[in-house]
């Protein structure tokens, strides 16, 4: 193969990573304005794996091509940017790892325990939880947003629909967070980054397997009790997949809603007259601003793919084994598609934004749990609280997560 050149714009070190998401998209701006398609210095390992460098897809069509071409670009030797064995991600990641048709069953079986009288249960657990949350809130002076309202409706609605017991919820709350946040030294030093995540995991994976069990032998009304009895084509999950979809749920379904909210409000903060054209039709217009909040975020700032076999993307040769990372962010900024990108702009008629993924087998599986979230939360938040000020906000040093760890507020 022949040597390749390294872009001279740098997105693979600590210090790029470290600015805030505005300013890094402005050398993703000239990615996309130049080939769309680069090839990068490789981030570093916590593992010691060493790889050569990874393709950045920046625009918005590259991104869909490849994530709906899984025959071509796999996800399972892992879907990490940062070099991790594919084993650990396997483990982690359960079927967010996997390729169809294996990674299609798992799919079905897990879809076919939501059913409607399910989903209902789940939206009233949704609606009671936002009303408790801003119950807390009104009135409440000094407080950080984040802990007080943005980390919570996500996780209280996984251990509703899991049925997480309340006596555990603060230690499975804790390993998600932690795993999550896995890069931040904050939460890791060097040391427990690399060794950590492993204690988290096997704890959310053993508490996964437990409820699994109990349910097996103690059937109830609830979800977990339809995810083990679920059957698709003869398949069904044994405990150990299910402790493994435990882990899956606790990291995608949890710090990217807490994201979403966040980033959300302190734009409609910042965007009185936005907030203002939403409050003038709540009901009518929320569902078009919960897509404005998702893309203005992009709270899952990318995910990988390897290459089968040696093929283009856009006229690009890439060649098998090489890994390319899918910036969704950058996507949500693309100005092919998106006039005035870097605008938050709830009244966008068409956002076809990426911050659920790329359209493929492994688009977010939660949406629509994650816009009931963001649909009954908003509605209590913006017309129960009479005032909400922001102070500045302590951003996630993170490569993956699109994050804020702390935002001094004052509510009334
Ligand atoms: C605003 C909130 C959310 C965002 C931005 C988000 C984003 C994403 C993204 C980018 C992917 C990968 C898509 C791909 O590779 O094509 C994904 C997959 C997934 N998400 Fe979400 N997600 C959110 C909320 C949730 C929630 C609330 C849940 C469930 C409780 C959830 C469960 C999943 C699962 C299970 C997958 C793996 C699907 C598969 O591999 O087939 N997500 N999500």
């Amino acid at each position: 193969m022949q040597a390749r050149e390294y872009s001279p714009v740098d997105i693979s070190s600590h210090d790029f990573w470290d600015q805030p998401f505005a300013v890094r998209d402005e050398a993703f701006a000239q990615l996309r304005a130049a080939d769309g398609l680069s090839w990068h210095h490789p981030w570093p390992s916590m593992f010691g794996i060493e790889e050569p460098g990874f393709w950045a897809l920046t625009r918005r069509a590259d991104i869909v091509y490849v994530s709906q071409h899984p025959e071509l670009f796999t996800s399972a030797d892992g879907v990490a940017l940062n070099p991790m064995p594919a084993e650990i991600q396997r483990f982690a990641s359960f079927f967010l790892a996997m390729d169809p048709p294996q990674h299609t069953v798992y799919r079905r079986l897990i879809s076919s325990a939501f059913t409607p009288r399910n989903v209902r249960q789940i939206e009233e657990q949704i609606h009671r939880n936002a009303v408790g949350i801003v119950d807390d809130l009104v009135g409440a002076g000094d407080i950080d947003f984040v802990a007080a309202c943005s980390a919570r409706l996500p996780m209280l609605t996984i251990m509703d629909m899991l049925g997480v017991p309340s006596a555990d919820q603060a230690s499975v709350a804790y390993a998600a967070e932690k795993l999550f946040g896995m890069s931040d030294e904050e939460y890791s030093t060097a040391d427990e980054q690399a060794n950590d995540p492993a204690a988290q995991i096997m704890l959310l994976n053993n508490t996964g397997v437990e409820l699994a069990r109990f349910r097996r032998k103690n059937p109830g009304d609830d979800l977990m009790t339809s995810i083990v009895n679920a059957e698709v084509d003869g398949h069904r999950l044994t405990d150990e997949e299910i402790g493994a979809f435990l882990i899956l749920l606790a990291s995608a379904g949890n710090d990217t809603t807490k994201q979403t909210t966040t980033h959300a409000m302190m734009a409609l903060v910042d965007n009185p007259d936005q907030r203002e054209w939403l409050m003038a039709d709540f009901e009518n217009r929320i569902g078009q601003a919960i897509e404005e909040f998702v893309r203005w975020s992009s709270p899952v700032l990318q995910f990988a793919r390897f290459v089968t076999e040696d093929t283009e993307i856009n006229g690009q040769p890439v060649a098998a084994g090489d890994k390319v990372g899918l910036f969704y962010c950058s996507a949500n900024r693309d100005e092919t598609v998106f006039e005035d990108a870097g605008a938050f702009d709830l009244t966008r008629a068409s956002n076809p934004h990426l911050g659920f993924g790329g359209g493929g087998p492994h688009f977010c599986l939660g949406n629509q749990l994650a816009k009931a979230e963001l649909r009954n939360l908003f509605r209590e938040l913006l017309t129960r609280l009479k005032s909400v000020e922001f102070g500045e906000p302590d951003l996630l040093y993170s490569f993956f997560a699109h994050g804020v760890k702390r935002l001094p507020a004052h509510v009334r």
